[in-house]
């Protein structure tokens, strides 16, 4: 990958505070934003604001707009069909929409799947579709010397009672991706349905809705490189099936009897030039599919990040004040992404992230709403972990003024 074409295409990316370039540690908080995308959402607003189904023409680029997105996001997702993708305000706000109506017959004795690998999204919305129906929900545990998902523990908890689990494709908090085929094939086998949540997974790793046969598939496009628009995929037979709330003139017709109110038309020019971008970073002719350059767009982000891994990893090993949360050996970097969770002996995780922000290296601290990660490795309490999140556009000599950072951060 040509690191500087990429790089030059991001404004973020190209500024200087005080002289000196910042640096992006935060992708799993949110990714920067390439200006491909800057401009689709501006020419949108400027020129095509409209709403759908008038009779004049910035309304019909308003709808085809849609429809090029729902397009866009079935090729990411190798949806069958673009009329099973929904859009929303976010990934949270659907994931609960959607959890009240498929909690609509659930009945008390049945059970419900959480993880503590997840982000709460995907936790309480669950729990309280659970609650209001007197179902019982359990949480299966993580392996904690490399946060991986405890599939025995998964298997204990699942019964014909289990009616969903929901899970996340990788943890947004130390990288460590789950085996979603595994879990879906294990949930299927006791007729129980799966969300995934693959909003931090998305921008590391292509993603096959169909090959991994889940039910449900989360995202959300401000991870991807785009504006914030929530998504989710479903299964037609699901989206036909349940009955979500809505407003009652609305027509009921997938998908959108899933969307509330008006969507953020221009968010949804943005998603489309988002993932024109990701397709871009292939060096396939412009005549393969979208899918194809998507497929090879990944394949090398994935070993750049993998590059990337292997720095952070090396360079952490050097220092024994530090402790590392997630997957540590070099030889399976393919399950991870290039999201680091760790610890410094007796500081708190704020005062590193502080003394990085002062020199303007973007790194969050704190639990990231990943609270039964952070309750089960008992660091909830004690201000969370400090997280480096790296995407594609980080490159080895951020990560190496990153490491001299906290080289002067620890000797004073
Ligand atoms: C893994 C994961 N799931 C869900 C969410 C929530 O997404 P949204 O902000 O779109 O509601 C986040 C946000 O950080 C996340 O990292």
């Amino acid at each position: 990958m040509d690191l500087n074409t990429i790089r030059r295409q991001f404004p973020a990316l190209m500024q200087s505070l005080n002289g000196q370039a910042p640096i992006f540690l935060d992708g799993p908080g949110g990714s920067q934003v390439p200006q491909s995308v800057l401009s689709a959402m501006s020419a949108y607003l400027g020129y095509f604001n409209a709403n759908l189904g008038g009779a004049f023409f910035s309304s019909h680029k308003t709808v085809e707009l849609m429809n090029g997105a729902r397009q866009a996001v079935a090729d990411l997702l190798n949806a069958p069909s673009k009329e099973q993708i929904v859009f929303g305000a976010n990934m949270t706000s659907l994931t609960f929409s959607f959890s009240r109506a498929i909690s609509r017959n659930w009945q008390a004795g049945d059970e419900v799947i959480v993880t503590n690998a997840d982000h709460y999204s995907n936790v309480s919305s669950w729990r309280q579709a659970a609650e209001d129906k007197g179902v019982k929900v359990q949480a299966v545990r993580i392996n904690e010397a490399d946060c991986t998902l405890d599939l025995e523990h998964y298997a204990s908890l699942l019964s014909t009672k289990t009616k969903l689990v929901a899970v996340t494709y990788a943890s947004n908090t130390t990288g460590s991706i789950n085996d979603i085929k595994r879990i879906v094939e294990m949930a299927h086998q006791v007729g129980a349905l799966v969300y995934v949540d693959a909003v931090h997974y998305a921008p590391h790793e292509l993603i096959d809705v169909q090959a991994l046969d889940c039910d449900f598939l989360a995202c959300s496009a401000y991870k991807f490189f785009g504006p914030h628009v929530g998504i989710v995929y479903g299964k037609k037979a699901h989206l036909e099936g349940f009955t979500p709330y809505k407003v009652e003139p609305a027509k009921d017709v997938i998908p959108g009897r899933w969307e509330t109110g008006t969507q953020s038309f221009e968010g949804l020019a943005g998603v489309i030039a988002a993932i024109e971008y990701i397709a871009s970073l292939s060096d396939l002719p412009k005549t393969a599919t979208r899918r194809e350059r998507l497929s090879d767009a990944f394949a090398k982000t994935k070993a750049h990040e993998m590059a990337l891994s292997e720095y952070v990893l090396k360079r952490i090993a050097e220092f024994p004040e530090i402790t590392l949360y997630g997957i540590a050996d070099q030889m399976r970097l393919a399950e991870r992404t290039p999201t680091f969770a760790l610890t410094f002996a007796g500081i708190e995780p704020r005062k590193v992230s502080e003394f990085l922000g002062e020199h303007h290296i973007c790194v969050w601290d704190g639990n990231f709403y990943a609270q039964g990660l952070c309750e089960q490795l008992g660091v909830i309490d004690k201000g969370g972990v400090v997280r480096i999140g790296c995407m594609h556009y980080n490159t080895i000599d951020e990560l190496s003024t990153l490491f001299d950072r906290i080289e002067q951060f620890l000797a004073r």
